[in-house]
């Protein structure tokens, strides 16, 4: 059966994902070939939060296969403004359009709205939580260049505590089974969290810890920098302090295979210097125009006319509370309150916080 809504990129099995990159591969080679494939459906794009490369490749994905598109990037021009709710303008929204994309600064929001959605919804980043569409890119990037998706060292360097783009990455490639071993580059404050580490140990991915980026570099295959965000900080004292620690330079390159591919979600601010723009190892462009074609097959995956199959939603218990301040509950009171089970853990079903 086939997922409707794309929340996590493990919403699809491993033959659906297969299948995706492999398309995206085709859209690449001849795009001409996909150009009516969509004509006279609609995508929204709903952006609570900023955003340059997500929004624009799912337009520009859609305007590609012919479709039309529909939305907004700020709420405030919106009646959220007036205080209309997720909800409301969810059931609003999937009335005018076949398909929606929506980015939201609390975590858990897509598969909130994916609970009134009356059309697919795709999760284009909710908070520090997940951001599938940049996973299923940076696959579709790795197997483009590397010709597989197994077998690789992968350095993860920056952010790795609010990083959801990294989360992802190793979230999706442990539960599909794709074999790597990452390099956690980061200092300890913002290290990789536990739940992922744990989710790496129970599948045929290694990892090991390195503070230092000149000493990882020499052993990987794929770099995969990252921001320190900003956004994401409690404290501005603290950003100050960990902002440049990591700065991918000329030098720094020198020590890496030849092989290398630099990787980096983007946007960058000073952790990559413009001079390893001209280093051909660098493909974080490439990798950003490779999230039209991997959009585009995703788009024609949840858009097929075969059955798809609704969103999970387990454990609804009135007396559950999330304790993360940041999940989509805390803003938007009215939805069931809900838990799954992870292992021995009991997690929020929007934000999958731990108890
Ligand atoms: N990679 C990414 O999510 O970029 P934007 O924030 O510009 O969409």
């Amino acid at each position: 059966m086939r997922a409707k809504n794309i929340i996590d990129l493990t919403d699809l099995s491993l033959e659906e994902l297969t299948a995706v990159i492999d398309q995206a591969l085709e859209i690449k080679k001849n795009p001409a070939a996909y150009a009516d494939r969509c004509k006279g459906k609609i995508l929204a794009t709903l952006f609570y939060e900023p955003s340059t490369r997500t929004r624009n490749s799912f337009q520009t994905a859609m305007l590609r296969l012919g479709g039309q598109v529909i939305g907004f990037d700020n709420p405030m021009s919106t009646s959220v403004s007036k205080g209309e709710t997720l909800k409301d303008t969810t059931i609003i929204m999937s009335g005018y359009a076949d398909i929606i994309a929506m980015r939201h600064p609390m975590e858990g929001a897509a598969k909130a709205a994916a609970l009134y959605a009356s059309c697919p919804v795709i999760n284009a980043g909710d908070g520090g939580h997940l951001h599938p569409t940049q996973t299923l890119t940076d696959l579709v990037t790795l197997k483009d260049q590397k010709g597989t998706l197994e077998g690789l060292t992968i350095g993860l360097c920056g952010d790795l505590k609010n990083g959801r783009t990294v989360h992802s990455l190793c979230n999706s490639m442990a539960k599909f089974g794709l074999k790597a071993h990452f390099v956690f580059i980061s200092t300890k404050e913002l290290t990789m969290p536990e739940y992922i580490t744990e989710i790496l140990d129970h599948s045929p991915c290694t990892y090991s810890f390195c503070d230092s980026l000149e000493e990882a570099i020499p052993s990987l295959d794929v770099l995969y920098m990252t921001r320190i965000q900003k956004e994401r900080f409690d404290s501005l004292e603290e950003y100050e302090r960990l902002k440049n620690v990591y700065v991918l330079d000329p030098e720094k390159m020198k020590k890496a295979k030849a092989d290398l591919i630099v990787l980096h979600p983007l946007p960058r601010v000073d952790e990559i210097t413009n001079e390893v723009d001209d280093d051909p190892r660098a493909l974080y462009f490439y990798q950003a125009k490779c999230g039209v074609y991997a959009r585009m097959s995703l788009i024609l995956h949840l858009l097929e006319e075969t059955p798809a199959q609704g969103i999970t939603f387990g454990g609804e218990d009135a007396s559950f509370r999330c304790p993360n301040p940041k999940c989509i509950t805390k803003s938007e009171g009215y939805l069931p309150h809900a838990c799954h089970k992870d292992g021995e853990h009991t997690c929020c079903e929007y934000c999958d916080a731990r108890i």
